[in-house]
């Protein structure tokens, strides 16, 4: 499937988005899954940048994802005894014998999903996994209008050592789809290997979405009750805001 976080990426994907976006969600995502009292699921659990720490400090959290690789990673940071708490699932279609009380789904998930089919049947199937009064909380960010159309031509926006002397470079391009609401990104990885600099592409496209559009979307759902945030701070949306942060109640 294209959209599967591919090998280079989940091999680099702490050092990178630790530094890029941990400053940003981190405390607003593990606060409110420490302060869950029941079960707890992260969808697009990734290699874990929430999930260990979480279960580190007593969450009594599961994850799924749809990257073998991703989850590959995760599970090495896992004590055998842990390790079913992750399995390999998408989440249009997952499945547990149980319920939550809360479920998330950081950093974009939801924009990996493209068609209005899924988009649906992930929020019924969510919200058919969440006990009377759980939470699902999405997060996604708002078109910046201008950026969008521009687009961006290899831009680096990231560089760091993964080993003593070792650098690997994150750099990014967009090419906007207006029609089908994407926005194509293709990450470019270099990174020093063997004396030699290797570099591997990967083009993923993400759905944006508009605010309307999402409320009309969340309204042909399930979920009844929901409100949209502007921030990681619990703002109201306004002009300045560059996040959808969407709670949806059962
Ligand atoms: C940007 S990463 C976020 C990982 C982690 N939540 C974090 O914040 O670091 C998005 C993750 O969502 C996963 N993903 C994408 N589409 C998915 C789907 N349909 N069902 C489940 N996971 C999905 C990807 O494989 C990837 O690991």
């Amino acid at each position: 499937m294209q959209n599967e976080y591919p090998q280079t990426f989940a091999r680099f994907y702490d050092l990178i988005y630790h530094q890029v976006r941990n400053n940003v969600d981190h405390d607003f995502f593990i606060d409110e899954i420490t302060r869950t009292k029941g079960k707890v699921l992260e969808i697009g659990v990734g290699t874990g940048r929430f999930f260990t720490e979480a279960l580190n400090r007593g969450a009594d959290i599961y994850g799924l994802d749809i990257s073998p690789f991703m989850i590959q990673v995760l599970l090495s940071k896992l004590s055998p005894v842990h390790q079913p708490r992750i399995t390999l699932q998408n989440i249009v279609d997952f499945h547990y014998d149980f319920q939550f009380d809360l479920i998330v789904a950081p950093f974009r998930v939801f924009m990996h999903i493209l068609d209005k089919a899924s988009q649906i049947k992930a929020l019924n199937n969510v919200f058919r996994h969440l006990n009377t009064g759980g939470k699902f909380i999405i997060d996604l960010f708002i078109p910046d209008l201008k950026q969008l159309i521009q687009g961006l031509d290899h831009q680096t926006d990231f560089e760091g050592e993964y080993e003593a002397g070792k650098k690997v470079r994150r750099i990014v391009s967009t090419r906007p789809d207006l029609i089908k609401q994407l926005i194509n990104v293709t990450f470019r990885i270099e990174w020093d290997e063997a004396n030699t600099v290797r570099c591997e592409d990967w083009e993923i496209p993400m759905r944006f979405f508009f605010r309307y559009e999402l409320e009309h979307l969340i309204e042909r759902s399930d979920f009844k009750d929901y409100r949209i945030m502007g921030d990681y701070s619990g703002n109201e949306l306004n002009e300045k805001s560059k996040e959808f942060i969407v709670i949806c109640k059962r």
